[in-house]
């Protein structure tokens, strides 16, 4: 009798153990990385640079430069320590930077001549760079350009031809085809140049850009009858989701997304609002905002604006559930105005959520080796 629940607690044990370092391996198997580039030409800003350049890895801002400070920037220590190493890699990215500047504005002037635009804002943009897998290894190069906010051009990288979503860009898009020495250097740079350099940055940026940070969490409510806003800051990567829920079922009626944005410091924010007028104040404490990110970490916060102060739910997804849980706090208050904020606080880092793992870890397996044992002195 005995022995068989020894067995069992040692079997489980083996099991928890097992989960654990599945969750463990899967912290560290990130998905796509990507190096994207931004130019954004204009004319007829007066108090605004004719030429911005801004290189993002993983979307996060890792390299910039303008037509007012003409010169490449390394944004992020990580960057700024691969330039030291290799101060020929910024040399290219400021000659790059003052060559487009020339070119761009040669653009911008001929579509603004060929389309009888001789006033106004007018603004010519390019998004390019790569993508890859860092598991299959695969290569995704894209090149675009935009016109006053609209798509103008792309290159179809399998054919090697332009394509023109608009009949403004067909006379650019037959110009461009002719070009096939800029055709042949464009499919070079997209197999080879870019994820060479994507790879050198995800290696030199590589506990940056693979760490996991929880945001801190706010609830505003500007009047009692606006929304309701979630507001999450902070986080990365940026891969992120949050939303409403009223139990265990997501909401979709009232509630708005916001989007993905950048803050400073290579972290992102967002927001969700709901529109509580339909609520019932004795339902509200079935509500919670919820903050998803690495498939991991799961965080919920139960909203009641009627019975304050109340303890948040904090939880997480399978083994970190209990863990996380023991280290997150938060402290909830509601100001004069009517103002319901909640502030959270477990900014936790991979290192440290691999410090809880390990100390789990060992625990089961002590328990796993101390039943064994009892299992066989007995
Ligand atoms: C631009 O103006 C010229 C003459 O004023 C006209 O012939 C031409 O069709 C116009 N082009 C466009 C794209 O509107
Ligand atoms: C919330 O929904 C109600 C109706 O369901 C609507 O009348 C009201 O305008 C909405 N509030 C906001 C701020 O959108």
């Amino acid at each position: 009798e005995g022995n068989r629940t020894l067995t069992e607690l040692a079997l489980s044990s083996l099991v928890i153990v097992y989960l654990l370092t599945v969750w463990w391996v899967k912290v560290d198997n990130p998905l796509k990385h990507s190096l994207k580039y931004f130019i954004t030409a204009s004319s007829g800003i007066s108090d605004f640079p004719e030429f911005v350049g801004a290189a993002l890895v993983d979307g996060v801002l890792v390299g910039y430069c303008d037509s007012s400070i003409r010169r490449a920037e390394p944004k992020l220590d990580w960057m700024q320590e691969l330039i030291k190493k290799d101060p020929q890699h910024l040399e290219w990215y400021t000659q790059k930077c003052s060559g487009n500047q020339q070119v761009f504005r040669a653009n911008i002037n001929s579509l603004k001549k060929r389309l009888n635009q001789t006033e106004g804002v007018h603004i010519f943009q390019r998004m390019n760079g790569c993508e890859w897998d860092d598991e299959t290894d695969k290569i995704t190069g894209f090149n675009q350009y935009g016109y006053d906010g609209e798509d103008f051009i792309a290159l179809d990288l399998q054919t090697l031809t332009w394509i023109a979503p608009k009949p403004q860009a067909v006379v650019t898009k037959l110009q461009w085809d002719t070009e096939k020495p800029r055709l042949e250097h464009n499919k070079n740079y997209y197999i080879n140049r870019c994820p060479d350099w994507l790879k050198k940055y995800v290696k030199y940026g590589r506990s940056f850009l693979q760490r996991t940070v929880l945001p801190s969490v706010s609830f505003l409510q500007r009047t009692p009858s606006s929304l309701v806003s979630c507001h999450a800051t902070g986080f990365y990567p940026e891969r992120a989701m949050m939303f409403w829920r009223r139990g265990e079922e997501e909401i979709h009626e009232g509630v708005e997304h916001g989007e993905i944005l950048p803050n400073h410091d290579g972290s992102f924010q967002m927001s969700v609002e709901l529109n509580v007028s339909s609520i019932k104040p004795e339902d509200w404490r079935r509500y919670d905002c919820v903050f998803h990110v690495n498939d991991l970490t799961f965080w919920t916060f139960s909203v009641s604006p009627s019975v304050f102060p109340v303890g948040p739910v904090v939880g997480g997804v399978g083994g970190a559930l209990l863990l996380l849980a023991v280290f997150g706090f938060s402290i909830w208050r509601r100001n004069n105005n009517g103002e319901i904020t909640a502030d959270f606080t477990p900014i936790m880092n991979l290192e440290f959520m691999h410090l809880v793992v390990i100390c789990t870890y060992m625990i089961f397996l002590v328990i796993f080796l101390v039943s064994y044992l009892i299992i066989w002195l007995c």
